[in-house]
């Protein structure tokens, strides 16, 4: 093979070598599309996404060929995280619509045979939750963490650790004279109280939202920031905050506040009444928990079904980086019977079509892209944005997939400050700009009104850049070589050639700095990531992120070909 050099190559002789699974559960192998309800489409245009604009244009999700949908947050709340600060976990807001909307949206759902997973989010209510209006009027303060302060007078936070979103975890309030009083602690921003999972009371309160959606009909459940659930007895203060901030540092040991081995009974009960239900329910867990050896504890028989592989999404997509997640991800979830997930994209990060035109860092560690910053190579990163989900959707386990992304969509990276949202904006002072950039409306019919159909009156809770309309469904919609008949090409094929129950294993021939390849059955998936043609094996091209490579073509820099060898 041309340019081969077996020096060069990486060591597979002890990687892992995942076996295919045949005729399992759809979590195991399925595809899961990430709707974020304020952005996806809007069917009363307020100018906000809502739950009948989502059921309207479910079909061109059916079209695309995913298995499931997962719904940000939709519950009432204040909105001060975009939904993420929960003030009724029984009821929709009526920013989107109302329990019956959601029953419809489900109902077709299910007609169209897409699984409906749902977001919950344990670990902090809104500030205007009735649980935390009762605890400040001094009824029931168990259910959240209040302490004094420290100093003479109280008034240093009772411990040293940070807010996620910048500053103190702590905020002080007034006693029931109007003088400062206890310290209540907040992970993220400070109108989302963490609630107190040692309280029994809190553990069945959830039980119940629990069984609240499942009757309901819902498959499943996204779980917010579950490693995040149990503090520490005692509240101690972070021993590294220097070094870890509001975080951690992988391979020591966790800090008070996070993964601590308490939650594991409770997602144990949580994950035997989801069983008590007909049919394949799931939960999979927004479990930030590195290495992923002990993600994979969260993952064991009789706890959640799925995590997030955060190690994957913060790949910077090198070959020698993905070749040890990949690695890291068969090793660490096959030891415990799970499938492995695969994840680019969410309402977190950069866009991966802006994030790899550019050096922006980690995904899960990124400030977002402002204005000021170093703008992405709009024509690489989607390159290599296509490159990279064909790489993805050939490994077998689950996939998820953000909305948008099938677009092709690349970050809002020019929002001028006034229509920031995001707290992380605020909390920083508008130094980390933060995640708005990837939530903004989705184009669906170009030129129809100012938000290219997300709705018919153009309004939109954050504008679109002027080049989103050119990305606009109906403009990629049955024309060859758009990202969005790639992404249907690619998943239709997945799910025909069964490639998300299938094996994997390198091949150790395509495994160097410049190019990475596995086989999963008889389909190999190859990427190059070099800046020379890569001489390919003879067989069949059966999808190419290239449009129009054909068989017996050699592979361009920053493409991915899926081949069939002949036999
Ligand atoms: C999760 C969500 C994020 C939210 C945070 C706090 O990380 O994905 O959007 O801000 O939790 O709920």
């Amino acid at each position: 093979m041309a340019g081969f050099d077996l020096n060069a190559s990486f060591d597979v002789t002890n990687s892992p070598r995942h076996e295919a699974k045949l005729g399992n559960e759809w979590w195991r192998s399925g595809v899961i599309y990430q709707i974020y309800p304020r952005s996806f489409a809007d069917g009363n245009g307020d100018g906000m996404g809502d739950l009948a604009g989502i059921t309207s244009r479910l079909g061109s999700l059916a079209a695309l060929g995913i298995d499931a949908v997962w719904l940000s947050p939709f519950y009432r709340s204040p909105q001060k995280d975009a939904g993420y600060d929960v003030s009724d976990y029984c009821d929709v807001d009526p920013l989107f619509g109302s329990l019956a909307d959601f029953d419809a949206m489900l109902a077709e759902a299910h007609r169209l045979g897409l699984k409906v997973l749902i977001d919950l989010v344990p670990n902090h209510t809104s500030d205007q939750h009735k649980w935390f209006q009762a605890a400040l009027a001094g009824q029931n303060r168990d259910f959240y963490h209040f302490k004094p302060g420290r100093g003479d007078a109280g008034e240093l936070p009772p411990n040293n650790w940070l807010s996620l979103f910048g500053g103190p975890a702590w905020t002080r309030i007034q006693d029931e004279n109007g003088e400062p009083g206890e310290w209540y602690l907040h992970l993220f921003d400070s109108s989302q109280p963490d609630l107190n999972w040692a309280n029994p009371a809190v553990q069945s309160a959830f039980e119940e939202i629990l069984r609240f959606w499942l009757d309901r009909g819902v498959d499943g459940f996204r779980v917010d920031q579950p490693h995040a659930m149990a503090k520490a007895e005692g509240l101690p203060d972070h021993p590294d905050v220097e070094r870890a901030g509001a975080g951690f540092i992988e391979g020591e040991a966790a800090p008070p506040m996070w993964f601590q081995p308490e939650v594991h009974p409770i997602f144990r009960r949580w994950r035997a009444i989801l069983e008590s239900y007909p049919g394949d329910r799931a939960m999979c867990g927004e479990a930030y928990v590195l290495p992923l050896s002990l993600m994979a504890l969260w993952v064991r028989p009789d706890e959640f079904n799925q995590t997030f592989n955060f190690r994957f999404l913060d790949s910077d997509w090198s070959a020698a980086t993905l070749f040890a997640n990949i690695n890291e991800s068969f090793e660490a979830f096959d030891a415990v019977g799970a499938p492995s997930t695969w994840v680019l994209n969410n309402h977190d990060v950069i866009r991966h079509a802006s994030r790899f035109g550019g050096s922006y860092g980690r995904a899960t560690a990124s400030d977002g892209i402002g204005p000021k910053s170093p703008q992405p190579n709009a024509e690489a990163g989607l390159r290599k944005a296509r490159g990279a989900t064909m790489f993805m959707l050939g490994l077998p386990g689950a996939s998820y997939i953000y909305q948008g992304e099938e677009l092709g969509l690349p970050e809002h990276t020019t929002l001028a400050d006034e229509f920031r949202q995001d707290p992380t904006f605020f909390r920083t002072s508008g130094e980390r700009v933060g995640r708005d950039g990837c939530r903004v409306p989705l184009p669906w019919e170009a030129g129809a009104g100012d938000a290219n159909g997300f709705n018919q009156t153009g309004e939109a809770w954050l504008p679109q850049p002027e080049i989103y309309r050119a990305y606009s469904r109906d403009q990629q919609d049955g024309v060859a070589g758009s990202t969005l008949e790639l992404y249907k090409q690619a998943l239709h094929l997945r799910r025909e050639l069964r490639l998300g129950e299938g094996s994997f294993a390198w091949l150790p021939e395509f495994t160097r700095d410049e190019v990475l390849g596995y086989c999963n059955g008889e389909v190999l998936v190859i990427h190059n990531f070099g800046n020379a043609q890569v001489t390919l094996p003879a067989g069949e091209v059966l999808l190419s992120s290239l449009h129009g490579m054909q068989t017996g073509h050699n592979l361009a820099p920053d493409q991915t070909v899926w081949l069939k060898l002949r036999a």
